[in-house]
């Protein structure tokens, strides 16, 4: 057996391993050159369990149901004498299943006995993420961290993990502390990066979030695919401005354009945005309906909610009602006849489904029944994963839909829960105008 990059052992050649090690650099950076490094580390030696393992799991993780089906195919009948390494072929199997949540607390076990494992950390990490498990977003990493060398080059990541979790906590001034010192650290590590801009946005500084995206443009806008999902916040912190032309040519630029590759996550927030750009009346031109397309022309087997949720948003934005309410009875079904132990059946009973009638309702018109879908689980979406940042879409629709649709008092409710948070957000104060010119002045 050889090291890889954290000094544990793998099986396989030299070579392939050494391959496998430049990989995990690049995994850790969001580079994309981790598939072709990988697909060479397999070619190299096919025996090399971690590169297969590495690739499955990078499948997995973009959370698409195609993906998935050739992660599995990727690793089937494959097995190890190392413990370690079988353990992420059991933890890859738990997830390729339907049991996310399983596969997360194989890879805790993986992890107490290989803290530097930084493979199964980063998988555990998007895991808890997906799952909407903030504490342990943060909780995983601490228990990690321990193990590691500071001085490891990778150990940055690991400090923006730490940050992420700490902010999807509510801890903003640790979050924000360790976040900036990892960036200090490594300028590139764009997750080290989205953990201070998610801190940015929690905290309504939204014009020091510009600047602080905008002095780094170099260091995330281009070659990682983080860079839409970076790009995303940008856009957001923008509509705060109501920059709204500064935003779309984020969107065109790095969201969704034509060469887009159509991966789900990233259309999630292009469909994120041009929902927000939506629900104050901007218009958007065509990019609702070749985003709808994009969409469309994905497998819509329930596999996660998440990204249901947002193909929904842009039928709806499209115009193209029918699709909406279809994917709606798709999800309804799968409520019925999908396996309840799958991690995406739990999303969808405890809040996914209620999202997706709320969605489809406002695009038909029907406040009423947008607001009788989400308020009752408005404190519930972490079910179904993203963060909190993320969500705040359909915290925002259901304050529309409550202000379109004439209920007064809850709409009310709602802005003042969000003015307590976030006083100096302009989006915010503007609906409050809006509100004081339907109803009663605010207390
Ligand atoms: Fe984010």
């Amino acid at each position: 057996m050889h090291k890889d990059r954290y000094g544990l052992a793998c099986t396989g050649s030299a070579a392939a391993v050494q391959r496998l090690s430049r990989a995990q650099e690049h995994l850790l950076r969001f580079r994309p050159e981790v598939v072709e490094e990988l697909d060479n580390a397999i070619a190299e030696d096919a025996g090399c369990v971690m590169a297969r393992a590495a690739r499955a799991w990078i499948g997995l993780m973009s959370s698409e149901w195609a993906d998935t089906r050739a992660a599995a195919e990727l690793v089937a009948g494959t097995r190890s004498i190392d413990a370690r390494e079988q353990a992420h072929l059991d933890a890859i199997h738990a997830w390729a299943s339907g049991d996310m949540h399983a596969c997360g607390r194989l890879l805790d076990a993986l992890l107490d006995a290989h803290p530097r494992d930084a493979l199964a950390l980063y998988a555990g990490h998007q895991i808890d993420f997906f799952c909407g498990d903030a504490v342990n977003l943060r909780d995983r990493v601490v228990r990690a961290r321990r193990g590691w060398d500071t001085q490891h080059p990778d150990f940055t990541t690991v400090d923006g993990m730490l940050a992420f979790g700490l902010e999807e906590c509510g801890d903003y001034a640790r979050a924000e502390d360790i976040g900036r010192r990892a960036v200090e650290r490594n300028a590139d590590d764009v997750w080290a990066i989205h953990a201070v801009v998610h801190v940015l946005e929690m905290q309504a500084r939204f014009d020091e979030g510009i600047a602080f995206l905008e002095a780094r443009r170099a260091n995330w806008a281009e070659g990682n695919f983080l860079n839409a999902h970076n790009g995303w916040h940008l856009a957001v912190f923008l509509l705060e401005r109501e920059d709204h032309p500064g935003a779309l040519a984020i969107y065109d630029r790095l969201l969704h354009h034509a060469a887009s590759p159509g991966i789900a996550l990233e259309m999630l927030d292009a469909s994120g945005l041009l929902w927000r750009l939506s629900l104050d009346g901007v218009d958007t031109g065509g990019r609702w309906a070749a985003l709808a397309d994009a969409w469309a022309a994905k497998d819509p087997t329930p596999w996660y909610v998440f990204n249901d949720l947002h193909a929904i948003m842009a039928f709806v934005g499209a115009g193209r009602q029918a699709q909406a309410e279809q994917r709606v009875a798709l999800l309804e079904r799968y409520l019925r006849e999908g396996d309840p132990g799958h991690a995406n059946h739990r999303m969808v009973a405890g809040a996914g489904l209620a999202a997706a009638r709320a969605l489809a309702a406002w695009g038909r018109g029907d406040d009423d029944a947008a607001v009788s879908a989400l308020a009752p689980v408005r404190h519930h979406l972490s079910v179904f994963g993203g963060s909190h940042a993320q969500r705040d879409a359909y915290q925002r629709t259901l304050l529309c839909a409550a202000m379109r649709g004439g209920h007064g008092t809850l709409a009310r409710q709602l802005l003042d829960e969000r003015l307590a948070v976030k006083p100096d957000s302009p989006w915010n104060r503007m609906r409050d105008r809006q509100l004081r010119g339907l109803n009663a002045p605010a207390a």
